[in-house]
């Protein structure tokens, strides 16, 4: 059933806590390297300020201990990047349940934004504490689930503080509403022929991506450092190139499976050493030599993967096809992020490393849809469903 939104609530005057999802990227200097996050969660903000609520936003960075304030996770660069993107002050609490958070929550008028901490200072988050749950969920009249990116947590703020809210309402925010539109419909009813393609480094972390997918693609495209232990499957010479031998009898069953739905590279881009100035080869997929690993899929992938997609009326595209960071091996993601970017499919870019890859190249604002949950996404696409979601008001 459909969830009730932010916008099918009367805010005005109301204090609304929206969990955001504003782990972002930081560099070395504890600058935002990719504040998408928190652009995305902008038309939520914008529109219960506007009809006059107040905000108490709350989100985790990173991973800290859950042991107190630490500098390294603090929230603050967050604070400032979101006051420059809404053009009105944030205040950012110094702690997420202390005095400092509930006397500055006590205090909002409306249209004031006030940040919590990072909620992971606090034990209590990641352990779904029921006092932690309930003290966050007494600051405010109305709980919104903005955080796509966490959806698949069950942490204190995603599932303790909605279940605590009592008889307030819990919404979800327009950015997860948008995010389960457009996984959930796609998954459920796409338009054919419906092409799935996959990268990144492990089968190990796509198992069950593949297995559910298999189910309802017309073709699943393997790239990445994965399609290696498929090819071991079969039987093929993989020099030093990364693959988890252990997972040789499950991708075996996956072959099994998948017959001629799973599609594998028929060449691989390899490299003697980690390194973008290393002897390089192409080779036939399966053949490649000793003292060489696997760094890309070769060109005649690139081609017959592009040609796939350009008559596919749906895509999913999930992780890499090489090492995407080290030119020129980043040549066989490039060449898949053109095709999607030309194809007239509605496509989507799941969240983490692809998200990352689509907008470098600048292709982004040619897809449909740039999910901001890398986990998260890749539970929907593994047909899980959100326990943080579920437990939100239906319409
Ligand atoms: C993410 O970036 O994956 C989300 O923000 C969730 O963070 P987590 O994996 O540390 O729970
Ligand atoms: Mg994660």
């Amino acid at each position: 059933m459909a969830k009730k939104t932010i916008t099918q609530v009367d805010v005005a005057g109301k204090r609304v806590l929206v969990r955001v999802d504003f782990n972002v990227p930081l560099d070395d200097d504890g600058q935002i390297t990719d504040d998408r996050r928190i652009e995305m969660a902008l038309p939520t903000i914008q529109s219960v300020l506007e009809r006059g609520g107040s905000l108490i936003l709350m989100s985790h960075l990173g991973r800290p201990a859950g042991e107190g304030y630490d500098p390294l996770y603090s929230l603050a660069p967050v604070a400032a990047r979101l006051g420059e993107l809404i053009e009105a002050p944030v205040t950012l609490a110094s702690d997420t349940i202390g005095e400092d958070a509930r006397q500055k929550a006590a205090s909002l008028a409306p249209g004031e934004v006030l940040l919590l901490e990072n909620l992971r200072f606090h034990p209590g988050e990641k352990a779904g504490d029921a006092e932690f749950s309930g003290q966050l969920a007494g600051m405010a009249d109305v709980y919104c689930n903005n955080a796509f990116g966490t959806c698949h947590r069950t942490d204190a703020s995603m599932l303790g503080v909605p279940e605590a809210m009592g008889q307030k309402p819990r919404v979800v925010g327009s950015l997860v509403s948008r995010e389960i539109q457009y996984l959930g419909d796609v998954l459920n009813s796409p338009r054919r022929p419906f092409v799935a393609i996959l990268g990144g480094a492990k089968v190990s972390d796509k198992i069950s991506v593949i297995q559910n997918l298999l189910g309802i693609c017309d073709q699943v495209l393997i790239g990445g450092a994965m399609a290696y232990t498929f090819s071991l499957a079969q039987g093929g010479q993989l020099g030093n190139s990364l693959v988890e031998p252990d997972k040789v009898e499950l991708a075996t069953e996956l072959l099994r499976q998948g017959g001629d739905k799973l599609v594998l590279p028929v060449d691989t881009h390899c490299g003697d050493d980690f390194s973008g100035d290393c002897n390089k080869q192409v080779v036939e997929a399966g053949q490649i030599p000793e003292g060489y690993e696997g760094l890309d899929i070769g060109p005649r992938t690139a081609d017959q993967y592009a040609e796939i997609l350009s008559t596919a009326a749906t895509v999913v595209w999930n992780g890499p096809m090489g090492v995407f960071e080290m030119p020129p091996f980043d040549e066989g993601t490039r060449r898949v992020a053109e095709a999607i970017a030309n194809s007239e499919a509605t496509s989507i870019i799941g969240g983490g490393d692809s998200a990352a890859a689509i907008e470098q190249l600048g292709f982004a604002d040619r897809v449909s849809h740039v999910s901001t949950g890398g986990g998260a996404s890749l539970a929907m696409l593994e047909g899980r469903s959100f326990a943080a979601v579920d437990v939100l008001d239906d319409v």
